[in-house]
């Protein structure tokens, strides 16, 4: 759309955003601000949750963030020897600006680089292997691959490009009412085809081979999610964002990001597992009823119940990973959506390799590949092996060769059993073994995705994960939702799903 053929409605609404979005919640009239929200989780979800609800209803509004593990969710590290190591997310895209933007108020840095190489393993052997050189890598990708590997970049780059939108989108204040609003918003229709199809289905129609697809872009869906090419394309394009240069980590441990959020958005951290949540009306001062949340939960002490305004849940409604009961909601709100999790195992072992193994006669004195990652063959007990650094970098660190003794992390979707630790170390001292319902199974085309909107003041912010699971991707889905709660609260219905604002935003720059 031209901006001169834009309507006078919304150049005037436009207008408005120089005067600030917040003029109009505090406009005589508009509905007070809620007094309580709950939040249900405290990964990065419902941690960003918190830290966005704060920004949008101000100092006056008690943010109480139930959990009843560990602050942190899937972010999680154990302790080897002296040092700690993550187990469950572990990289971050240097484009994931929200989660950059959480290191900058938080005053987090980033852990040290360490570079990192690359080697696929194909169950027999390593069918590529990185070099130090990068006119080297350079030379043997296009030997292995052609200019598929270029073209794949320049795929993901496009993609890349649209989900960019986002940013701007949140940063007008913006929100969408369903995952596919969202995405279409950034991507258009194309976003929702990519949903639609696997990854392997859009790949193949852009022309890459079956053996690009097997040799090189299966290894790096089985290394992120397990999974095969038949992941849907959206949550495809991420994986394979994932492989660029340049992924970053928190020092320290990428929950300490889980525990600062919590603890800048001043909200109260309760100890307790929510078990159901049901609707309550009561009158009110000015004769007509307002609705509550009851929020039931189980800590140490027993369990309880409180009321709020407006309540977050930022865990998945599924099977083995929530147990919430919703009553006297109409329609009925299920505890568990349709779909299920795919198990991950993460295994940590502090040895030695066997490089026969690997079915390499290179030396491990000489062997500082870091990333193992598998093709999708029969012969692929795991999904990936990796040599792995601790969450915080000491002084002169140098990553370790394969001679030596070290930690090493294998992803699998089964736990490893004796024999097969047997077969791939020498020898260890400990292993620490995580079993993940680690991301949703995806098997496109899929059904619809769960809800963001569960009731007029109940959210569920891991939807979008139905889309792709990724730190970044619960950060965005926490301002979504807050920014949703806020316009319904204030009935700001222009800022909720509106259309082309790529195009309408276009000047804003
Ligand atoms: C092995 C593995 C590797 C991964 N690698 C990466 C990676 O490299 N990069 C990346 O970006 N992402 C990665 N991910 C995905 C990423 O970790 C997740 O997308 C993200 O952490 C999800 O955060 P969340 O807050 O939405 O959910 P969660 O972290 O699952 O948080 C939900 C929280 O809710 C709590 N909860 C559950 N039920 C209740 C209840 N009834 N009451 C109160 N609280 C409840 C849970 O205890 C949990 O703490 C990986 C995940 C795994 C498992
Ligand atoms: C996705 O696929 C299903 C089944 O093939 C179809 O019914 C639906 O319309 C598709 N949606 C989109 C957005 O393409
Ligand atoms: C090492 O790997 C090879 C090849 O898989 C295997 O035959 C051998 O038993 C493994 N273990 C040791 C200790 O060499």
């Amino acid at each position: 759309m031209n901006p001169r053929t834009l309507p006078l409605r919304a150049l005037l609404f436009l207008g408005l955003w120089h005067t600030g979005r917040r003029s109009l919640a505090s406009a005589p009239g508009l509905q007070e601000q809620p007094k309580r929200i709950a939040v249900v989780g405290a990964g990065i979800g419902g941690t960003s949750a918190a830290f966005y609800l704060r920004q949008e209803f101000g100092a006056g509004v008690k943010i109480d963030v139930f959990e009843p593990g560990a602050v942190g969710g899937r972010l999680a590290t154990v302790k080897i020897g002296d040092y700690e190591y993550e187990t469950g997310g572990s990289v971050i895209h240097p484009l994931n600006l929200h989660m950059k933007h959480f290191m900058e108020k938080l005053g987090i840095p980033q852990r040290k680089d360490v570079p990192s190489k690359m080697a696929i393993f194909d169950g027999k052997e390593l069918t590529f292997e990185e070099s130090d050189w990068f006119i080297v890598n350079f030379l043997r990708i296009l030997w292995q691959f052609g200019f598929s590997f270029l073209r794949m970049h320049m795929w993901v780059e496009s993609v890349m490009d649209k989900f960019m939108r986002i940013y701007q989108y949140q940063q007008y204040g913006y929100s969408f009412s369903s995952v596919d609003r969202l995405l279409h918003a950034m991507g258009g229709d194309s976003f929702l085809i990519l949903l639609n199809q696997t990854l392997e289905e859009t790949m193949m129609s852009q022309g890459f081979s079956q053996i690009f697809l097997n040799n090189m872009v299966a290894p790096i869906t089985r290394v992120n999610y397990g999974q095969s090419v038949r992941i849907n394309g959206f949550v495809g394009a991420v994986s394979l964002a994932g492989a660029a240069p340049g992924l970053w980590a928190v020092d320290g441990g990428n929950k300490r990001v889980c525990s600062g959020l919590l603890y800048n958005s001043k909200s109260e951290l309760v100890p307790a597992r929510v078990t159901s949540i049901s609707v309550k009306v009561r009158p009110s001062k000015a004769g007509t009823t307002t609705s509550f949340y009851e929020v039931n939960y189980v800590g140490e002490s027993g369990s309880a119940h409180s009321l709020y305004d407006i309540v977050v849940i930022a865990t998945p409604l599924h099977q083995g990973k929530s147990d919430i009961t919703f009553s006297g909601f109409s329609p009925p709100i299920p505890s568990h959506y349709p779909g299920r999790y795919h198990q991950t195992v993460s295994t940590l072992v502090h040895g030695m390799l066997n490089m026969s193994y690997l079915g390499t006669t290179e030396q491990a004195s000489e062997f500082t590949v870091s990333d193992i990652l598998t093709t999708d063959s029969k012969d692929s007990v795991i999904n990936s092996l990796g040599s792995l650094d601790p969450v915080h970098i000491p002084e002169g660190y140098k990553r370790p060769p394969a001679s030596q003794t070290k930690v090493w992390k294998v992803f699998s979707p089964q736990p490893l059993s004796q024999e097969q630790l047997q077969d791939m170390f020498l020898s260890w001292d400990s292993v620490s073994e995580t079993r993940w319902l680690a991301y949703p199974s995806y098997r496109p085309p899929h059904r619809k995705t769960p809800p963001f909107i569960l009731h007029n003041r109940l959210y569920y912010l891991n939807a979008l994960e139905w889309a792709a699971s990724a730190m970044e991707m619960s950060a965005l889905s926490a301002r979504n939702v807050a920014l949703l709660a806020h316009h319904r609260w204030h009935q700001q219905v222009g800022n909720i799903d509106q259309e082309d604002l790529h195009t309408r935003l276009r000047g804003e720059l």
